[in-house]
């Protein structure tokens, strides 16, 4: 088995097992998909399977600026542009769907938006606003259960909206310090509802989501992305990671979802290989795994079964052909930093493919 051998992720058949990790890249004026992103990703489209960048599933999950939405019918509409291009250049594409939470900025909200989150708990650090540079974090208000419960409709809704727009599938964005995993961590919930308190509060509103997306397109076309002792957007690690992650996946597995998606390193901190042999196990589908990948590492992985796909981030930003680049073993190129989340073509759609 290789990276360069097919894979049936549930009903999506992919022509590799190199996966484009999920990247914002902020080029979604008014939170609209465009035909400009609609380009970036048709040039990607040799990966086996191109996750979008996330993608907000209301006003009150929009914290940042300039990234796409999908609760409108106009979003839905704008999203097939991507969905029909991506198709065409034989491409497979999920669309990954969150929910900011507490890491957000009144600034950045679309209108009727409110920044929410588990606990009245303060993000460490400060936000971008396109109007106003670097603000500090704004004290999220605590949700109401009836809050709970409508922003996992929320979730459902834009998942449903997803395959209307025509995306193969939905990875649900339970990682690196969104709302879900503000609920998976007890730095950030500090409830003593059904939401809270313990391992099994703490799962409960992405199981729920889980199960509520499934209602509307099935389990074989959803993923869930996970990044086990995270500390990105202010998480802080605690000892029953391994333990609640173990029982997380346990319960996916039971769902028979389409996969799990491990980030192993992103945002300065690493998953002990332990933490992720228990996931593993306990999940018993397929596994992604993501972070600082190249070549060898991910042949490894995939002859050592320790994945079954991997996802290459920062590595697709400056090589839109990046398969045919480790095919070859061909020198890689480097993004510039400075345009990931710039408004505009540059730094963009500009880096060419091999001649
Ligand atoms: C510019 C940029 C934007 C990112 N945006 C997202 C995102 O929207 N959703 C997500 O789950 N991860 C996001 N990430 C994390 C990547 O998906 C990935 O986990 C990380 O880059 C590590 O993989 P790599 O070493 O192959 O780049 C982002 C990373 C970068 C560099």
């Amino acid at each position: 088995m290789s990276l360069f051998s097919e894979f049936e992720l549930g009903p999506t058949r992919l022509k590799n097992r190199i996966v484009m990790a999920p990247m914002t890249r902020s080029r979604a004026i008014g939170n609209m998909p465009n035909a400009l992103m609609a380009e970036y990703y048709a040039q990607r489209a040799s990966a086996g399977l191109i996750l979008t960048e996330a993608i907000a599933v209301s006003p009150n999950g929009t914290g940042y600026p300039r990234i796409p939405g999908l609760w409108s019918n106009q979003q839905v509409e704008g999203w097939r542009l991507t969905t029909d291009a991506v198709h065409d250049a034989g491409g497979k594409i999920f669309a990954q769907i969150f929910h900011t939470g507490r890491i957000g900025h009144a600034l950045n909200l679309p209108a009727g938006g409110e920044v929410l989150g588990p606990s009245a708990v303060t993000a460490a650090g400060e936000m971008y606003t396109d109007q106003e540079g670097m603000q500090p974090h704004p004290t999220p208000r605590a949700m109401t259960l009836d809050e709970v419960a409508n922003a996992r409709e929320e979730f459902a809704h834009a998942a449903k909206n997803a395959i209307a727009a025509g995306f193969d599938g939905v990875e649900l964005h339970a990682a690196n310090g969104y709302l879900l995993t503000q609920f998976l961590t007890p730095n950030t919930n500090q409830r003593d509802d059904a939401y809270g308190g313990s391992i099994e509060g703490r799962n409960r509103l992405t199981l729920e989501t889980a199960d509520a997306i499934t209602a509307e397109i099935g389990a074989d076309r959803l993923g869930v992305r996970l990044s086990p002792h995270g500390v990105f957007n202010d998480l802080v690690d605690y000892p029953e990671t391994a333990e609640q992650y173990a029982q997380l996946a346990a319960e996916l597995g039971k769902r028979n979802l389409a996969y799990t998606h491990l980030i192993e390193t992103f945002g300065g901190s690493t998953v002990p290989p332990s933490t992720l042999d228990g996931v593993r196990s306990a999940f018993g589908g397929t596994v992604i795994l993501n972070g600082a990948y190249d070549r060898n590492k991910a042949d490894a992985a995939i002859a050592g079964e320790r994945a079954d796909l991997i996802a290459f981030g920062v590595p697709f930003i400056a090589n839109p052909d990046l398969p045919r680049r480790l095919e070859q073993g061909a020198a890689l190129a480097e993004a510039r930093q400075e345009h990931f989340y710039a408004p505009g073509a540059e730094g963009y759609t500009d880096y060419p493919a091999l001649g």
